[in-house]
């Protein structure tokens, strides 16, 4: 759906648990998920990526080497063997001071176990990942998104937002389900400017640029009103400090994808 149907109030600021509440717990575990929920993010955020028999699971990277205590690529392993994976080991390893007993042994979830376990009154704002690698993705997405009935014929009544940086990717989702509200990742707002917003407009209700990115052009708070002016939501990645927080809600952004929710809920309380 575009603009016409702009589904979200204005005054709706949107907290977004980016990988779950993924500054405390390990990123896409439903332990990190559980935090986000806890801390009142507004949606979970899911990175997918798909097994080789065609599963859907949780994880930013296409290899499992960073975020579990396996190697290779998802794209080549079995559900099976994703499953056997321990993806809570490496944060207790790597944050020593985060360490819980608990995240060891987490494993890697699928959507199907998210949106089992959370149930259709939360929100998701999900992200096909290297849709190029993984044919058949948005195929496979949108039948379980209308499997669980999580789609509606507007934003207003959709729990999911569908995000990517492949315009491909979200294209093929607006043509098999045009009622999935849809946002447009931007990795380089600084060169692309406002050029292709118009175009946007017409599948996305909103775009997800690089925060730091922002912060680097000339005028930031400029091109925050320019996407807003287009009637788009703007939700950057990835707000993590205060100050930048402070700076997001002052250039009018309608939303944060944050690792620590508790600190946005918090900034927004005394904003
Ligand atoms: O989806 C928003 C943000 O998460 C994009 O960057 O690499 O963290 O998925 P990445
Ligand atoms: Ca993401």
């Amino acid at each position: 759906g575009g603009e016409a149907d702009l589904p979200f109030p204005e005054e709706r600021m949107l907290n977004i648990s980016h990988r779950g509440a993924s500054g405390y717990a390990p990123e896409h575990t439903i332990a990190a998920y559980e935090l986000g929920v806890e801390m009142k993010g507004d949606y979970i955020e899911v990175d997918l990526q798909m097994t080789k028999d065609g599963e859907l699971i949780a994880m930013h990277d296409e290899t499992v080497d960073r975020t579990t205590d396996g190697t290779g690529r998802v794209g080549e392993m079995t559900l099976e063997e994703i499953k056997q994976l321990d993806a809570g080991t490496w944060f207790n390893e790597q944050y020593p001071e985060l360490a819980k007993p608990e995240y060891a042994g987490l494993e890697v979830p699928t959507l199907r176990e998210i949106f089992d376990h959370f149930g259709k009154s939360k929100h998701y704002y999900i992200e096909t990942k290297s849709p190029d690698v993984y044919p058949g993705m948005e195929e496979k997405l949108v039948d379980l998104l209308e499997d669980y009935k999580l789609t509606g014929v507007n934003g207003r009544s959709s729990n999911v937002i569908i995000q990517s940086f492949s315009q491909e990717s979200l294209l093929k989702m607006d043509e098999i389900n045009p009622d999935i509200p849809l946002v447009q990742l931007i990795s380089r707002p600084d060169q692309e400017g406002t050029s292709g917003l118009d175009e946007i407009a017409e599948y996305a209700i909103g775009v997800g640029p690089s925060f730091n990115r922002i912060k680097q052009m000339e005028n930031g708070a400029n091109y925050i009103r320019q996407v807003r002016e287009k009637g788009l939501l703007i939700h950057p990645y990835t707000i993590n400090t205060e100050e930048d927080m402070r700076l997001a809600l002052e250039w009018g952004v309608t939303g944060v994808f944050t690792n620590y929710p508790d600190r946005f809920r918090q900034v927004l309380k005394e904003h």
